[in-house]
This record gives structure tokens, C-alpha cells and sequence, in this order.
């Protein structure tokens, strides 16, 4: 079976940095390595707490290179889509459970040239993906339920990124395009391993990476980000 070979992406979660010094933050995790910028927008309604919107992340738009990789915990989510294309998101991922179209709405942000994709909660059913592969550029599987930074990782998360894994290469086979697999929520050094012999190959990384201590102090993510590298490489 052809398999959807992806080279390792970090996404730090920002959600986790200091907001005092937001953009020097954001800056030092771009130097130490990161792939994507993931930026956690939550509304207080779809979950419950309240992080940023589309003017902030313009503003992280103009002083970083890598794209930023948007989660909207947010519903409804179609305006918002457009919104933060317009605020530069390269990438925007969305709840099934928020959206009342999810064709429609994927369609809205691929019709709009940015890459995007379904986010499955703990205990989202992966049957949600089947007709919609197409229209996916990743899949952002959770594992701890949305709302919070410093969560414990949910063991079972392990079998269904397994099971979504299978899905995606099969879809692969049958001639379709490469798919990202996402995983987000209490990932560590202790455990990133398991998460990518499961079959991941996108990390995000909140806590894991801003509050490592130390690091906060003089922004020094380069030996945390060498570490979680370190671990992915067998
Ligand atoms: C949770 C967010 C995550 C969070 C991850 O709702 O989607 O991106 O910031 O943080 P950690 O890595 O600390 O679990
Ligand atoms: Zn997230």
C-alpha cells in the first residue's frame, strides 16, 4: 500500500506564550523551527473561553514567514473563514459539530486559495470525513477536548489517529492527494513518539513548548524545538 510519506511539521500553539510579549515570542519560535504558528481562536460559545480574532492575526501575519495554521473553535464559522483569510491564514480548520454546511464551508476557503480542513473532538466519530476527503488538506485530530491550553493527552486518542491514518492512505491509493494529520492537545516530549508512530505527522505544541521552563525567560525555544526534533527522528 502507498503510503502518505509527510515530513514532520511542529505547530507551536500560541495560545500558551506570553501575550505580554506576543510578537518577540512568536518571532523566537520561528527562529528555533516552527513549521506552522497555530492560532486557537475560541469564542466562549463553542467553547468555553475567548482567545483572538483576525485582527491579531494579521498582525502575527506581518512579522513571521511560516504560515499560520488557524483553529476556529468558533460557531457559525463561515464569516469568520473569510475574515481571517483576509487577515492572512494560510490554513483553517473548523469543527464538524459548527458547522450546519461543512461542504459549503470548506468550499468557502478552498474557493479562496487557502488550504483547510476538519478538526474531530475526543469524541467526534471519523465518519464525517468520508465525503469530504477531497475537499481536505488536513485533518487536526484532538486530543484533549477544545477550550484549554495544558490539558492531559487522552490515551485513546492513539487508536483513532490509527483508524483516520488508514483512511487517508487508502484515499491515497485510490489516487487522491496527500492529506496532513494533525494532532493537538498535550503533546510532550515524553509521548510526541507514540503520537507519530500512530500515524501523525503534524504537531501542535502548546505548553510543551512556551511554558518549558526556562524558556519563557530569555525566549529560548531552540533546545525544547531540538528536543521534540530529536525525538522524531527514528
Ligand atoms: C486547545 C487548543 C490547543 C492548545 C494545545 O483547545 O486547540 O491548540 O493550545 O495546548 P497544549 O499543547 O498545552 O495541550
Ligand atoms: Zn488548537
Amino acid at each position: 500500500m502507498k503510503k502518505n510519506k509527510q515530513s514532520n511539521f511542529i505547530a507551536p500553539s500560541i495560545l500558551s506564550a506570553n501575550f505580554l510579549s506576543l510578537g518577540e515570542e512568536i518571532v523566537a519560535v520561528e527562529k528555533a523551527g516552527a513549521d506552522y504558528i497555530h492560532f486557537d481562536v475560541m469564542d466562549n460559545h463553542f467553547v468555553p473561553n475567548l482567545t483572538f480574532g483576525p485582527l491579531i492575526c494579521r498582525a502575527v501575519r506581518s512579522i513571521v514567514e511560516v504560515p499560520i495554521d488557524v483553529h476556529l473553535m468558533v460557531s457559525p464559522v463561515d464569516r469568520l473563514i473569510e475574515d481571517f483569510i483576509d487577515a492572512g491564514a494560510s490554513i483553517i480548520t473548523f469543527h464538524p459539530e459548527a458547522s450546519n454546511h461543512i461542504d459549503r464551508s470548506l468550499s468557502i476557503a478552498r474557493d479562496n486559495g487557502c488550504k483547510t480542513g476538519l478538526v474531530l473532538n475526543p469524541a467526534t466519530p471519523i465518519n464525517c470525513l468520508d465525503w469530504v476527503l477531497p475537499k481536505l488538506d488536513i485533518i487536526l485530530i484532538m486530543s484533549v477536548n477544545p477550550g484549554f491550553g495544558g490539558q492531559t493527552f487522552i490515551e485513546n486518542t492513539f487508536s483513532k489517529i490509527i483508524a483516520v491514518r488508514q483512511k487517508i492512505d487508502e484515499f491515497l491509493n485510490k489516487g487522491g492527494h496527500s492529506i496532513r494529520l494533525e494532532v493537538d492537545g498535550g503533546i510532550k516530549v515524553e509521548n510526541i513518539q507514540a503520537v507519530k508512530r500512530a500515524g501523525a505527522d503534524t504537531f501542535v505544541i502548546g505548553s510543551g513548548i512556551f511554558n518549558f521552563p526556562d524558556a519563557s525567560q530569555n525566549l529560548g525555544y531552540q533546545k525544547i524545538m531540538t528536543d521534540f526534533r530529536k525525538a522524531l527522528e527514528f
